[in-house]
């Protein structure tokens, strides 16, 4: 099974939209409504077009992933960073290893970008494999409440979170 990944086209958008919709529809800490999320971040300046990236295979769309820019704001300094935020494979695809490909490549593409580190907001069992940590322990505090084991940031470089502590602002399309 050769799984393909690639920057997101115009020519996906239909069937990255149903792919999330499908993606989500039986996952409990959902509001099932990630897929009108993705269509309102591809509009805002968050987006980066490189880093809306699709798993294929035989031509089929079957995973997404968008990292988007956000900001951690102190009394002194703003640090940019990255929201991975969805990650979605089809269920049928699930387990596969597809939800990882995607992910590792998105750290590769988003380092070759310049940028430096990556926050999100999931399941503490999935994401601590790929070396990600809590948030706590650099003094990253989400804008709202949520359980400090489910904020989790990794730095994608040597020293990529040096200095960097604050507020996570996250581009008020996610709160639309
Ligand atoms: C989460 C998701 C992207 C992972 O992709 P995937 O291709 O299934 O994952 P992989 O095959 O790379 O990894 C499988 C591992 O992830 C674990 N896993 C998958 N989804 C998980 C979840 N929601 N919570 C915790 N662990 C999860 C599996 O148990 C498996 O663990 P194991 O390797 O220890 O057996 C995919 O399951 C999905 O689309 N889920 C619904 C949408 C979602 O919850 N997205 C994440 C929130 S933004």
């Amino acid at each position: 099974m050769e799984v393909k990944l690639r920057q997101e086209n115009e020519n996906d958008f239909q069937s990255v939209f149903q792919l999330i919709e499908k993606a989500f529809e039986k996952e409990e800490y959902s509001d099932h409504k990630e897929h009108f999320l993705v269509e309102r971040l591809r509009k805002s300046e968050a987006f980066i077009s490189e880093l809306s990236i699709v798993a294929e295979i035989e031509s089929k769309i079957v995973g997404h992933i968008l990292f988007t820019k956000l900001k951690v704001v102190n009394d002194s300094d703003s640090f940019e960073s990255l929201a991975l935020a969805p990650v979605s494979v089809l269920p049928e695809f699930q387990g596969k290893g597809i939800g990882s490909k995607l992910i590792l490549y998105g750290h590769e593409v988003a380092k070759k970008l310049g940028y430096k580190s990556v926050i999100l907001l999931g399941h503490q069992d999935y994401y601590p494999r790929f070396g990600y940590e809590l948030c706590e322990k650099y003094n990253i505090k989400m804008p709202f409440d949520v359980p400090s084991e489910n904020c989790m940031v990794i730095s994608l470089i040597e020293n990529g979170l040096k200095g960097v502590s604050g507020e996570v602002v996250y581009p008020k399309e996610f709160f639309e």
